[in-house]
């Protein structure tokens, strides 16, 4: 088992880690917190699935070593950058957890409430949108979620949400993916199994 501490000094060579749960235990106790959970059971009306953990360093320009970030990372984080919605399953909820302060110089989480609401057949062909079409849709609907390290939020990434850009301070941001019936290959990770 990992400490979290390990993980948030020595990603710098690496922007992401998938499932960071399965060998750090506080990521592990985060994920399966009985509060949490008892959240996501009541929003998805039945036990869920852990899916995925990541944990997501994000670094402004300046700070990031370029020639050291592969090329899937680049993609990952402009489409990160341009509001877009998930789906992970056909009823699915994700908590974030920010890992450092998080203010509008650090590439803040932005969601716009309520957009999971009522899609249209042409809504959701519309996996990403530019900000543009976002401000004139939504308008002041669109919310950007500050907070200090430690800040839990849970969401509904069927909504339009995005990354803010990073100008100064990196971030980094841990994601909890739960689901109701996808698989996770290769096998499925239940709250009644842990
Ligand atoms: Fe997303």
């Amino acid at each position: 088992m990992l400490s979290l501490g390990i993980y948030q000094r020595n990603m710098w060579h690496k922007s992401w880690r998938t499932n960071p749960h399965k060998n750090c235990e506080i990521i592990d106790r985060i994920s399966r917190n009985a509060t949490l959970v008892a959240i996501v059971r009541k929003y998805l009306g039945a036990e869920p699935i852990l899916w995925l953990t990541r944990l997501r360093w994000t670094f402004p320009p300046s700070d990031h070593p370029v020639n050291l970030r592969p090329p899937l990372d680049r993609k990952l984080g402009q489409y990160g950058n341009a509001f877009h919605y998930d789906a992970h399953d056909f009823n699915a909820l994700t908590a974030f957890v920010y890992l450092t302060d998080v203010n509008l110089d650090s590439g803040p989480h932005m969601i716009i409430p309520g957009s999971h609401k009522n899609k249209s057949l042409q809504d959701l062909a519309h996996i990403v949108i530019k900000d543009d079409v976002a401000q004139r849709i939504f308008r002041n609907k669109i919310k950007v979620i500050l907070g200090n390290k430690g800040l839990v939020f849970l969401e509904d990434i069927s909504c339009y949400h995005k990354q803010a850009v990073c100008n100064k301070k990196p971030r980094l941001m841990l994601s909890v993916d739960y689901v109701l019936r996808r698989s996770v290959p290769p096998e499925s990770v239940t709250f009644q199994d842990g």
